[in-house]
């Protein structure tokens, strides 16, 4: 094949994917089973790796992530990003109608919208002649996180608009809400948890935690998805074009563009058209497959919304009505402490068994102790038990009225409930610790995690067995596991266990030595340490050795690592009994040498990218700069626009610096840009 024919090939496949995918994520309505799209895919991957130079930023190949970052750029939005007056009663939305009725002397000449109150993240997506080109997190209204290489994971998100019409070519933004799917949440945090990670407390969290994830690749699994509500043009027309003067019709033209807009948006003329929405979906919600926390009305003429303009932060012609959240009301029967693995003390809340939302709630979660003293929750109390997407519930409140004299002040015990020793609070924390490491609760949990799945994958070692080991004396730790093999006849003279039964066990525990050097690191257990950073550890150090000789520095500079994390495995090795520990599992054969990944040559970050220089940088010169760059497929410009990529500044950055911040553009810093390089 020739480059010309390949690149016919690879264009007329990525129409294809870009094609089911907007199906797929956008309709909701596949037309091919996942096996053929599967295959589709294959050949775009063939012939992007014959011919590298044919992948584009904007190949669907790319939705899987690019390398992992150090931090986030930040992003200045062309126009604030405004936050929606709330209300909480249709009294406030009578209101805020009279308001602009008064306004405007009439009801709006082209009704309201009613939309869904998504509850996400909001986002700020820019595109150029067809293609997203930067997304970026709201900040603080004036500032932002530039994501991009994040939101290109999200398959709802077009990287190339599936219109070709002179409107989808100008430069615009569309903004909406990036969210997640109450199942996708559900089945993540159950990974997690398997994982020893800890759970997202709602699918809005995990969608902000996930946002912020220094490796794409990461978020690239995560089920995100995208709900666009407003699209505005750099340059409006000044003489507006018939559809682009209403709300409504600019929701059309983005269905047109590719993006996912809600079905639901209705337009209605008056308050009862408003509140007929409001109510309906305040009883409807939880038909939803995802979270929405209110409506949110819009004045649907564009004049109009200019004419009825804003007051401080928030427009006066929007305004976003929020649903009361569903609660039941029970008694608090006790309160228990639950010792994780890491030896966080949870307060848990025993109630009487009480139904919400079509389950029934016997036990939630108090959070911590602080939170029970704010809340001022007692023993005995009637309280108030809250059920959003979160997996557990939760505590809200209590009743004071009904508070029976006998309730009594929950006093948080100093001991641990399951070794008794003294409980810490590391200052600045909400937390108690049991810093017992021998804690059986601790040993139990670290030694359960080890075996799980997503870690050394031991079959017949799940946490009854372990437990069961413990009490016959058998195991006190991981390095344990590997000489049970001495024990084979006190194991068969075991309960429930029989000689078939440990002769499985004892070669799949032999197996587990065959697990790749990060499945081993994560099963240690290391505090934040999960499976992407014991992958990016491998990938950086080779083996686990080089990772325990590592300063805190070095672990820091990972890209995708950040400082806590890099605290804790830098702490974690620096313990004597965890140093003694790994000796033993290293004479017992586990795998403490990986690979290090090669490091890429030539570099998809600065490939078809367009750079300017500014400022004085401290480690080579501008032309040394500028030939590094060239070297790895970028160009560099002499001065700022719109199509630059890139701005790189050094210290004393002038005015292309300015120019970059009003324009939008990326700005690195040379620290970033070295790593980057
Ligand atoms: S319009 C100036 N429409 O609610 C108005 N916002 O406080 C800009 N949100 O940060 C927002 N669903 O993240 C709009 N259908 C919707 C929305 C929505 C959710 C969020 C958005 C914003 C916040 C407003």
């Amino acid at each position: 094949m020739t480059l010309e024919e390949a690149r016919k090939k690879a264009t007329a496949l990525a129409t294809e994917i870009r094609e089911h995918d907007w199906r797929y994520h956008v309709l909701a309505a596949p037309v091919i089973s996942d096996r053929e799209y599967d295959r589709l895919m294959d050949a775009l991957r063939t012939i992007e790796a014959q011919f590298p130079e044919l992948i584009s930023p904007e190949s669907p190949t790319q939705r899987v992530g690019g390398e992992p970052t150090k931090l986030f750029p930040s992003a200045v939005h062309h126009v604030p990003m405004l936050s929606l007056a709330n209300t909480y009663s249709t009294q406030e939305v009578e209101d805020f109608a009279r308001r602009v009725r008064d306004l405007l002397g009439h009801d709006p000449a082209e009704g309201y919208t009613c939309e869904f109150k998504f509850d996400g993240v909001a986002m700020s997506l820019l595109y150029e002649g067809g293609r997203l080109v930067r997304g970026a997190t709201r900040g603080d209204g004036t500032t932002g996180d530039d994501v991009t290489p994040n939101v290109r994971t999200i398959r709802a998100i077009p990287l190339v608009l599936r219109s070709s019409s002179s409107l989808a070519q100008q430069s615009f933004e569309v903004r909406g809400e990036v969210f997640m799917e109450l199942e996708g949440f559900r089945r993540m945090n159950i990974e997690r948890e398997a994982q020893g990670e800890p759970p997202f407390a709602n699918p809005r969290n995990s969608t902000a935690g996930t946002l912020k994830t220094l490796d794409p690749r990461e978020v690239a699994k995560r089920p995100l998805r995208f709900s666009a509500y407003q699209l505005r043009f750099d340059d409006e027309p000044t003489e507006r074009l018939p559809n682009l003067d209403k709300h409504s019709a600019r929701l059309d033209v983005l269905r047109e563009f590719g993006f996912p807009v809600s079905n639901e948006t209705r337009i209605v003329k008056d308050i009862p058209g408003i509140m007929e929405f409001a109510m309906h979906w305040q009883e409807h919600r939880d038909e939803l497959p995802f979270e929405i926390d209110g409506a949110v009305i819009k004045v649907n003429s564009l004049r109009e919304q200019e004419h009825v303009g804003f007051v401080a932060k928030s427009p006066r012609w929007a305004i976003a009505y929020k649903f009361e959240t569903k609660q039941a009301e029970t008694r608090l029967n006790g309160i228990t402490l639950q010792v994780g693995r890491m030896g966080t003390i949870t307060p848990v809340a025993e109630l009487e068994p009480v139904a919400l939302t079509g389950i029934t709630i016997r036990r939630a979660t108090l959070h911590n102790a602080d939170e029970i003293q704010r809340k001022d929750i007692r023993i005995g109390d009637l309280v108030r038990v809250e059920r959003g997407g979160e997996v557990i519930p939760k505590v809200v409140g209590v009743d004071l009225l009904k508070r029976p004299r006998s309730a009594k002040p929950f006093i948080f015990p100093n001991k641990c409930p399951e070794c008794k020793s003294i409980l810490i609070r590391p200052p600045g924390e909400v937390n108690w610790y049991c810093e017992n490491p021998e804690c059986p609760a601790q040993v139990l949990g670290r030694i359960t995690h080890f075996a799980s799945r997503g870690a050394m994958d031991i079959a017949g070692l799940g946490e009854q067995s372990v437990e069961q080991f413990i009490h016959a004396g058998l195991l006190q730790n991981v390095a344990d596991i590997y000489e049970l093999k001495d024990q084979r006849s006190k194991l068969i003279a075991l309960e429930r266990m029989g000689e078939k039964k440990v002769d499985n066990l004892l070669s799949g525990i032999q197996e587990s030595k065959e697990r790749p050097t990060s499945r081993f690191l994560f099963a240690l257990g290391i505090r934040h340490v999960g499976t992407s950073v014991a992958k990016l550890l491998v990938d950086e150090f080779g083996s686990v050795d080089a990772i325990a000789d590592a300063s805190e520095e070095a672990i820091d500079a990972v890209p995708g690592i950040g400082p806590e994390i890099a605290s804790s495995i830098y702490g974690y090795f620096r313990d004597e009994r965890n140093r003694k520990l790994l000796d033993r599992l290293r004479t017992a054969g586990l795998p403490f040498v990986g690979q290090k990944k090669p490091k890429p040559v030539s570099s998809a970050f600065f490939a078809g990218k367009t750079f300017v220089l500014t400022g004085t940088l401290t480690a080579m010169t501008r032309e040394e700069a500028k030939e590094k760059i060239e070297s790895r497929g970028g160009k560099v410009a002499g001065s700022v626009s719109k199509k630059t990529d890139y701005v790189v500044a050094g210290t004393e950055a002038g005015s292309k610096l300015t120019k970059a911040e009003q324009l939008g553009v990326n700005i690195l810093s040379e620290q970033l840009f070295l790593k980057e390089l």
